[in-house]
């Protein structure tokens, strides 16, 4: 096991604005010591990974490089075009050198949970095709286990087979699975590629074979992936409140 300091008491007293600025320093710090000339890029969703972008561009800018980036959401895609950096598609670009992702949690052997912002199915088919995941995020994702801190897994599911799933998880694993309302509550919120997600409200501890479970889930029909990133990421950042950044 890895010796790593990790907050995770009094997750709330952190202001917004340390946070931010946590997912910044996390994201820089991953930004300037993983790319290089010539290197196709994963990139990433949410909110971390817009520091990364922003700081990608800087870099490519001032230093000529030449880095084409794939997305894993629509959201990647428009920011690696604000910033007119060179868009790639899996389909043409197969196999990547890096990928760069947030992450909700990230434990102590760097498995992780993602799909906070619906795009776990994008992230993980194209961290699975990259050689390096390097996960960049503020300190409050940093975990000892997996559900420590954050007490749930997104699970991407067909539409059609929601309630079934909901029922098959809940009676072969326990907690509750709650279909992931759009911000404006009127209806579902639907992927990038049509689905629904289910949130899994489990509680997990330190035993909990996560490995397994994710590939039990896996296997029933309907389920499109799960945000348990088992065995993915090589290396991992978090922004501290104090302005350093830990890495594992
Ligand atoms: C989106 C993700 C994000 O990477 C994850 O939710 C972390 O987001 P943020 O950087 O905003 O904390 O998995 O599906």
């Amino acid at each position: 096991a890895r010796n790593i300091k990790i907050l995770t008491k009094n997750l709330g007293t952190y202001s917004k604005m340390s946070l931010e600025s946590a997912k910044k320093t996390a994201a820089e710090q991953a930004v300037n010591e993983h790319v290089k000339d010539n290197l196709k890029i994963g990139i990433g969703s949410g909110s971390t990974i817009v520091y990364a972008v922003n700081r990608l561009a800087e870099r490519v800018k001032s230093e000529n490089l030449n880095v084409i980036c794939i997305p894993t959401s629509f959201q990647a895609k428009q920011l690696i075009l604000s910033k007119d950096l060179k868009l790639g598609e899996l389909e043409t670009y197969p196999e990547l050198d890096l990928a760069i992702d947030g992450a909700d949690e990230c434990d102590i052997d760097l498995n992780c949970i993602k799909g906070g912002g619906g795009c776990l199915l994008q992230e993980k088919i194209v961290a699975f095709n990259a050689k390096y995941l390097v996960i960049v995020a503020d300190h409050t994702k940093n975990s000892e286990f997996l559900t420590f801190n954050y007490k749930k897994i997104p699970i991407e599911v067909s539409p059609m087979a929601y309630v079934a799933i909901k029922n098959r998880v809940e009676s072969l694993f326990g907690g509750e699975l709650k279909l992931r309302m759009a911000l404006a509550k009127a209806g579902p919120c639907v992927t990038d590629n049509g689905n629904f997600i289910l949130d899994w409200f489990f509680e997990g501890s330190s035993k909990t074979d996560f490995d397994g479970i994710n590939r039990a889930i896996q296997m029933i029909p309907g389920v499109v992936d799960t945000g348990l990133f088992i065995g993915m990421a090589k290396q991992a950042y978090f922004g501290m409140p104090d302005g350093s950044v830990i890495e594992k």
